[in-house]
């Protein structure tokens, strides 16, 4: 589709979804987070796509956040709430199996930043800027920021990033553990393809294992954790770690 809001491609294994609302710095509107919807749905349904890479059109932004163009136009507030609840678009990216990668340039605002921490791996341009402006605007995160963000970051650092909205830099969010590596821009996509082709070179099972060993554990006390790691452990080896999570 010419006019896609979300550009989807796969490739031996490795899926690249592109926020593709240029002009508006990506922002995220309802049409897009349908196609986001449909395209996350594609994904977890796929056992070919190993690896998905996330992010955004052109030259300024992985994503703005949340299209301010749209607030207030929801028939209702409990119509609004009914179609999250319907449609938990954040949820769904947060269950996916396949390890997610954030590819992130220029800027990743609100559900831009909140889409990004959602994924596993983070890879910043030195241009990014990242914040979460939603308080500022009498609002507060709602794709999942106020819990995603100090599951990643100290708690104090998450406050400050949500109580006032200051974006940080690049090097700031490397150096907090928001972002995992910070690379020139022109190098952005040569690094997340590198690192994504070297995921899914992995066996496809231990490499969705590890992720729900990790993911599901940090849920859990240390006890459970151990004890559904030891269930995982010997599920990779009984399948050789080859072959796909079964249900
Ligand atoms: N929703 C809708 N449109 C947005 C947008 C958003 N979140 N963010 C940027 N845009 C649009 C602008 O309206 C502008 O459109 P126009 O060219 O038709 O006027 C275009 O994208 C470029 O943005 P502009 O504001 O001109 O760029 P800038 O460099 O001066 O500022 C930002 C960049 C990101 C600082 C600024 O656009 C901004 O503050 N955006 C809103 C961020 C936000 O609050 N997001 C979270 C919502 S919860």
């Amino acid at each position: 589709m010419p006019d896609a809001t979300i550009l989807y491609e796969k490739r031996e294994g490795v899926a690249r979804v592109t926020l593709n609302r240029p002009a508006v710095l990506n922002a995220i509107n309802m049409r897009m987070r349908d196609e986001l919807w449909e395209v996350a749905t594609a994904i977890r349904d796929d056992p070919g796509v190993r690896v998905v890479i996330f992010k955004g059109a052109g030259d300024r932004a992985f994503s703005a956040g949340a299209d301010i163009s749209e607030f207030g136009t929801a028939p209702s507030y409990v119509e609004s709430r009914r179609a999250r609840h319907q449609r938990d678009l954040w949820g769904l990216i947060l269950s996916l199996e396949a390890p997610l990668i954030a590819a992130i340039h220029g800027y990743a605002l609100g559900a831009g930043i909140e889409l990004a921490l959602c994924c596993d791996l983070r890879i910043a341009s030195d241009d990014a800027r990242l914040g979460l402006p939603e308080v500022g605007l009498g609002y507060i995160p709602s794709a999942g920021g106020t819990q995603t963000l100090p599951r990643h970051v100290p708690p104090g650092i998450a406050m400050q990033m949500i109580l006032t909205g200051d974006p940080i830099d690049a090097s700031t969010a490397l150096r907090h553990g928001l972002v995992q590596r910070v690379v020139p821009h022109e190098r952005l996509y040569d690094e997340a393809e590198s690192l994504a082709r070297s995921l899914a070179s992995r066996a496809p099972l231990a490499l969705r294992l590890a992720k729900r060993a990790v993911v599901n554990g940090l849920e859990l006390p240390l006890a459970a954790g151990l004890a559904l790691e030891r269930r995982l452990a010997q599920r990779a080896l009984a399948g050789g770690g080859a072959g796909l999570i079964e249900a």
